[in-house]
């Protein structure tokens, strides 16, 4: 028995590494359990013009390996409107789709609540390189994400260090300072800086002077963008010590290569799981891992709740970049 005989997927909102992972497994899983599958194009935008095709096995070939979405996405404003969320209701119904998985965001899984209401079975697939979505250890994307910036610092310390020079990196993540930190620990920064633990920029500039007192070689300040600019953060250390550090802003190249094994595996576990969910009956959640356990949470829950941030992470890294 199956709750469900037709189901969709879209990728929405900021795309992330992983999503095409994903997508391939809601699609195999789809089929393998004898399901109808269609892919969304371009997000909600997609959707309300009816923008949709089905998806075989050959669909999802030779794409796991593939940053960005085959699914493509889209920013679209016109979905806040209650009128064009119904509009989608009717397009889904028309069509016979009775499930939809919506890869994506915390701006998604609004969009995905507000189709739940409205009596579409929906599940919702934490696609977002930010690491801010609540009832999840880990977003698909967060992981490449992060091994981007590990990479880059790695390249930064080598140059900084051949001229006892100060780095300032400025790293994705507008509300959320997980790959900031992440990536700070794992490279050794100096400083982070998150939008999460307030900071005063003169004892930034003191620690990095300190530093080089000591005799380190390179000072690296990780800086995630929704704290302010790297290039703001690099003219204040300039003004209170003299010191010129250099700006590194990543930006767009945090969302782009193939994905790691562990966003691959994330995405597939998580794919996989959702349609077994949709089928088992269950809707208007969000798909998870904590612990190592996939979860499936109220939808309306997680729209309403904020990411946890590790503090007990932040002082490890003081600590240890001493
Ligand atoms: P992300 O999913 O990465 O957070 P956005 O915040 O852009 O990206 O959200 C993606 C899309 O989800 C938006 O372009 C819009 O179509 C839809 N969306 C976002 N917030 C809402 C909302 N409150 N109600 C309905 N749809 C929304
Ligand atoms: O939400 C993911 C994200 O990459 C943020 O970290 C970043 O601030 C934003 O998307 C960039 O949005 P856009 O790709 O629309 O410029």
């Amino acid at each position: 028995m199956t709750a469900v005989k037709s189901i969709a997927v879209m990728t929405s909102g900021g795309d992330s590494q992983g999503m095409n992972a994903a997508v391939r497994a809601v699609v195999r899983s789809a089929l393998y359990h004898g399901l109808e599958v269609y892919g969304i194009q371009r997000g909600y935008k997609g959707l309300i013009t009816d923008d949709i095709r089905p998806m075989d096995l050959r669909s999802v070939g030779d794409i796991i390996q593939r940053g960005g979405t085959i699914l493509q996405t889209a920013r679209c404003k016109e979905f806040h409107l209650p009128e064009v969320q119904q509009q989608a209701a009717d397009i889904l119904r028309k069509r016979g789709i009775d499930g939809l998985v919506v890869i994506g965001g915390d701006g998604s899984y609004q969009g995905a609540n507000k189709l739940s209401k409205l009596g579409i079975k929906t599940m919702g697939l934490p696609g977002t390189i930010d690491n801010d979505i609540s009832y999840t250890d880990y977003t698909i994307g967060f992981d490449t994400a992060v091994s981007i910036v590990v990479d880059a610092v790695n390249k930064l310390r080598d140059t900084m260090s051949s001229h006892e020079r100060s780095s300032v990196v400025e790293v994705m993540g507008r509300h959320c300072g997980d790959i900031a930190l992440t990536a700070g620990i794992a490279s050794g920064a100096e400083s982070i800086l998150v939008p999460e633990v307030p900071f005063e920029i003169e004892n930034v500039a003191a620690q990095m002077k300190a530093n080089f007192e000591k005799g380190k070689r390179h000072s690296i300040v990780i800086v995630a963008e929704g704290v302010g600019s790297g290039e703001e953060i690099a003219a204040k250390i300039t003004e209170l010590s003299g010191i010129e550090p250099r700006v590194t802003v990543l930006g767009h190249i945090q969302r782009g290569g193939t994905p790691t094994h562990n966003d691959r595996n994330l995405a597939s576990m998580l794919g996989d799981f959702a349609v077994r969910k949709l089928i088992e009956g269950d809707s208007g959640k969000a798909c998870g891992i904590i612990k190592g356990e996939l979860v499936a949470t109220d939808i309306d829950l997680v729209v309403h709740s904020k990411k946890t941030f590790n503090h007990e992470l932040y002082e490890l890294a003081a600590r240890l970049a001493k």
